[in-house]
């Protein structure tokens, strides 16, 4: 009998069990993770005909390439003959893809060039390509597949607050547009992938496990999230279909906080942002910053960092970042950006590694938890604060104080709705 998530996931707590039961991770992987929309990457991580770069989607191994014809196609990474992984590096670039067990070849579109002895074949060489991602779409350079091509328009799935949440951070870049090229740093963490989006949303934690960075370092974060009426102002936010956000722009307290830099320093990238868009909304632009947000269910937008959850195993992910350049700016602009994203959470950082140890103490602490707990009411996880005093606005957002779990409840209200389709 499969499992029962209505039972398991409720309004105010969700049941532990979730976070490591092999059969939950199985069905994730295949209602989320095939069936619906998921981030794979960034378009500026293949400019050239034949780049490439290997991700994990859930627990599908794909390729991003760069076709002849300039489209980006993302293709298995699994031999359609026997099954070997075709590419082992995480970029390269090259004219076709080759096979080192029998040597077929396939060209950047998936499809099958040459094989060895071919007279052994009579299956027509068109059913013999790899497998590949059946929908695909962008949003400013941002890519999403659907892999079975069974979930509808990537706009049902974004929903206008995805849009608007890649638009805000992009609109930043003085030409609007991001390069996320400058190499992903993976963080392999004993942990069910499900507790990032929830750390990641949490504004309740950053106070005490990231106490630390507040005391030895002059951070933003300070201003909004550490406590008392720095989370009265700062907003949890969930939009609707798993997308919430952590609204820091109503705590910070002067212009370009979010990049730590005053404005003198970066005069031409203020103006650049005002010729474009005029005096105003430049001037709200740098007062907002990028967004801190997830967008279901693996895609991290956390300010200037860029952050993919790779699940691995029930009890076991990757967490992998990236730093956000801009086109249009300094070498030394984009270089403060790098450094910025390496003190906040490259591998000698602090959030990062705090994030991860404790994911991992919550894996500990709920790995013992039977399904069949909840008719015995025990093995719960109370996701409750703040469920009282929430708001509703007229686009059906939900806000509440940046301490209350409205994002956490957001992440798994999109859970339930997922793993109680009828499919
Ligand atoms: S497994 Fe790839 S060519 Fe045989
Ligand atoms: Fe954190």
């Amino acid at each position: 009998m499969g499992i029962n998530y209505g039972q398991l996931v409720r309004g105010d707590r969700i049941h532990a069990s979730l976070l490591h039961d092999p059969e939950a991770f199985a069905d994730e992987m295949e209602r989320i993770f095939v069936n619906g929309w998921v981030f794979v990457g960034h378009e500026s991580e293949i400019k050239e005909h034949g780049d490439w770069v290997t991700r994990q989607l859930g627990t599908e191994s794909v390729i991003m390439v760069r076709e002849s014809d300039d489209s980006v196609k993302v293709l298995a990474n699994r031999c359609s003959h026997r099954g070997t992984a075709l590419c082992w590096e995480q970029r390269g670039n090259n004219s076709f893809f080759q096979c080192t067990y029998h040597n077929w070849r396939f060209g950047l579109d998936g499809s099958v060039r040459a094989i060895p002895f071919p007279d052994g074949y009579d299956t027509p060489k068109e059913d013999l390509g790899l497998d590949a991602a059946k929908r695909l779409e962008t949003h400013r350079g941002f890519v999403f597949v659907n892999l079975d091509g069974s979930a509808g328009p990537l706009a049902d799935h974004l929903g206008a607050a995805g849009y608007e949440l890649i638009d805000r951070l992009c609109d930043l870049s003085p030409t609007g547009e991001i390069d996320l090229s400058k190499g992903w740093i993976a963080h392999r963490v004993q942990s069910n992938w499900k507790l990032w989006p929830e750390s990641d949303s949490d504004g309740y934690h950053v106070g005490f496990v990231h106490a630390s960075m507040s005391e030895t370092t002059d951070t933003y974060y300070d201003e909004v999230a550490v406590g008392g009426d720095a989370v009265r102002r700062s907003r949890a936010v969930d939009y609707g279909n798993g997308h919430i956000e952590l609204d820091w722009r109503p705590s910070y307290q002067r212009q370009l906080a979010w990049l730590g830099i005053t404005r003198d320093k970066v005069e031409s990238y203020c103006e650049a942002l005002t010729e474009r868009d005029g005096t105003e909304s430049a001037e709200q632009m740098l007062w907002d910053g990028p967004p801190h947000a997830f967008l279901f269910p693996n895609l991290f937008l956390g300010e200037l960092v860029i952050a993919i959850v790779e699940p691995v195993g029930p009890g076991e992910m990757i967490h992998r970042h990236t730093s956000v350049q801009f086109e249009g700016v300094s070498e030394d602009f984009n270089r403060r950006l790098l450094r910025q994203t390496e003190a906040a959470v490259g591998p000698a950082s602090f959030i990062t590694s705090d994030d991860a140890i404790t994911a991992e103490r919550i894996q500990a602490g709920i790995s013992g938890t039977q399904r069949s707990w909840a008719d015995q009411d025990r093995g719960w996880i109370d996701l409750s604060r703040g469920l009282h005093r929430e708001q509703i606005d007229e686009t059906g957002a939900r806000s509440s104080d940046a301490s209350d779990e409205t994002t956490n409840r957001g992440f798994w209200h999109r859970y339930l709705e997922i793993m109680t389709e009828q499919v």
